[in-house]
């Protein structure tokens, strides 16, 4: 029997008709059976404050920091906002980065993606959130950049549609798995 791979999806928007959390419910809609992909929402995260990190971390950044730990590897979506990634995003990843050296993310299999309105897909963003990523030494999957482009035309009711950009994502999504199942036998 093959164990089931479990991947933690994070989206970076808290919007009902969010294009990030439609390609990651359709990431989910699209595994083999052997994966499974949950969503875990972040609108209960309070901002970052070092003071309440510690014994009496806010029980919402407990649950996520379990959630990642028992994940085998993240995907993770984040909109552009004013050229930088969500500032939702940002400050969940600045509660999971700690304990400084311990941070469930390290070390851990991360693929992310932007997607926008606009042409350039949210490349500032990713980059940013690739950026963040380094700095907490998760273990970036490597793929060429996922963005996503006129996004607007390629998601409907809470899906994507549009068959070249699911090719390109579920290919990044394949060396995720790799990446996870290298790591699960180590
Ligand atoms: C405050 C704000 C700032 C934005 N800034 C940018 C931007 O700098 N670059 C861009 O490509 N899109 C920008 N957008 C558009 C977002 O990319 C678009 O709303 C996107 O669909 C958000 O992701 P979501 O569908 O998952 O909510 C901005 C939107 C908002 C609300």
């Amino acid at each position: 029997m093959t164990a089931t791979i479990n991947i933690l999806g994070l989206s970076g928007s808290l919007r009902r008709q969010s294009a990030h959390t439609a390609v990651l419910r359709t990431v989910a809609e699209r595994l083999p059976d052997s994966v499974r992909l949950s969503l875990h929402g972040l609108q209960d995260i309070p901002p970052y404050n070092e003071d309440h990190d510690g014994p009496h971390t806010p029980p919402a950044v407990v649950a996520l920091r379990a959630a990642v730990a028992e994940a085998d590897g993240l995907l993770i979506g984040s909109p552009e906002y004013n050229h930088g990634m969500s500032g939702l995003l940002k400050n969940a990843l600045d509660w999971l980065s700690r304990p400084h050296g311990h941070s469930v993310l390290s070390g851990r299999p991360v693929m992310t993606f932007t997607a926008s309105p606009a042409f350039t897909g949210g490349v500032r963003a990713h980059q940013q959130l690739n950026e963040t990523l380094w700095a907490i030494q998760a273990q970036l999957v490597v793929y060429p950049q996922i963005v996503i482009g006129g996004v607007t035309g390629k998601v409907q009711d809470g899906f994507l549609v549009d068959e070249a950009v699911e090719q390109f994502l579920m290919g990044g999504i394949e060396r995720l798995i790799q990446t996870a199942q290298a790591q699960f036998s180590t």
